[in-house]
């Protein structure tokens, strides 16, 4: 397995622990595990760089995982390219990432503004992190499309997408409310 994005790795070694063997998790941090598992090599990287970083050269793997690490690919397509060339042929990418229906409501609450307004808007926005208000985070927006159409255009398919759910509660109350 290939994290890209993984933090301090401790994921991958969970997954290591489960079985997976020859991983390789990268971050730009190099804030890692003190002790990594057997089978787990944690490298200092930049997931922009994939074609030429030392540590993946002649090497592929059956999944690469990006956990919420894609909004940092300056241009996606370029990265999801250069990860399918380490890509093993019967492998696949799992990639999570937030839903952006999320930052749109955010927005259109903070603006007044309509959801589809702010859904569509192509123009980025900042805000505080909620670590340190001193740091603002600025994130680029995004549309389910977009990201399908980045898998397109690096010459990969999707097997599967999810969407988060209603929880339990929130599907029974809208039976009620329509059936009402
Ligand atoms: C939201 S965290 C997710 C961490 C981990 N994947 C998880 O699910 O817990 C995003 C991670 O991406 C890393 N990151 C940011 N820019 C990066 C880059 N250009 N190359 C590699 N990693 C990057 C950050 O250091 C951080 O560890």
């Amino acid at each position: 397995m290939l994290d890209l994005g993984c933090g301090n790795g401790g994921k991958l070694a969970e997954l290591v622990a489960d079985g997976a063997t020859a991983s390789v998790g990268v971050d730009v941090s190099g804030n890692f595990l003190g002790t990594p598992p057997p089978g787990l090599e944690l490298v200092r990287g930049d997931l922009n760089e994939l074609a030429s970083m030392p540590g993946l050269a002649g090497r592929t793997f059956d999944r690469i995982l990006f956990l919420q690490s894609f909004g940092y690919a300056r241009d996606p397509v370029r990265t999801l390219r250069e990860a399918r060339a380490i890509l093993a042929d019967d492998g696949f990418i799992l990639l999570t990432r937030t839903h952006p229906i999320r930052y749109a409501v955010e927005r259109a609450e903070e603006h007044g503004t309509s959801l589809g307004e702010e859904y569509f808007s192509s123009a980025p926005f900042s805000y505080l992190s909620g670590w340190n208000d001193r740091i603002s985070l600025t994130k680029r927006r995004y549309t389910v499309s977009d990201l399908v159409n980045f898998f397109s255009a690096a010459g990969l398919w999707i097997e599967t997408a999810a969407e988060p759910q209603l929880s339990e509660d929130a599907r029974a109350a809208t039976r009620t409310s329509r059936s009402g």
